[in-house]
């Protein structure tokens, strides 16, 4: 992970990284452990990286992740993975400390971005939250690189 690679720069070798890993995976396990892997390892600052399934109509549950132990259920009503699962709409939190309804499940996380996921029909199947210990540590560049990592899962919800 060179210091001086800008984070589009990141992005673009990480994604090139991804490409032969996923070609033709359709598990979705196997899909989010990889991009999580890749994820977590490829920027110092992000702390804690992982997957919520959608279990159950409004309800998330852990998924492949890195870090600490995070929380293993969230219901959409709570936290800034459920407003997430709930809305349908990435949340950018440059400072977790300022939203009362943040979850915290380290208490080094400073700033989180949490992405939604869909499937081929547009329903949101988990959400993709990273944590960092550095405040604002997440920017529009950050969202739209995300964004398109997590269409990366479509092939495990075909149809
Ligand atoms: N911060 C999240 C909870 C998940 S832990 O950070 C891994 C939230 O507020 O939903």
């Amino acid at each position: 992970m060179p210091p001086s690679e800008s984070k589009s720069e990141r992005y673009r070798n990480l994604n090139q990284r991804l490409d032969p890993l996923l070609a033709g995976e359709t598990d979705e396990i196997a899909l989010m452990a990889t991009i999580v892997s890749e994820l977590h390892h490829a920027f110092a600052d992000f702390h804690w990286t992982g997957f919520y399934r959608v279990v159950a109509p409004g309800l998330l549950k852990i998924g492949p992740y890195q870090g600490g132990h995070g929380c293993l259920t969230i219901p959409f009503e709570r936290g800034v993975c459920g407003k997430c699962a709930r809305e349908g709409r990435t949340q950018l939190v440059p400072d977790v400390h300022a939203l009362p309804y943040h979850i915290a499940c380290s208490g080094s996380t400073r700033s989180e971005i949490v992405v939604p996921v869909r499937d081929g029909r547009g329903t949101v199947r988990a959400v993709l939250d990273i944590d960092s210990d550095q405040p604002a540590a997440f920017d529009a560049k950050d969202q739209h690189a995300l964004e398109t990592i997590v269409t990366r899962l479509q092939p495990a919800w075909p149809g």
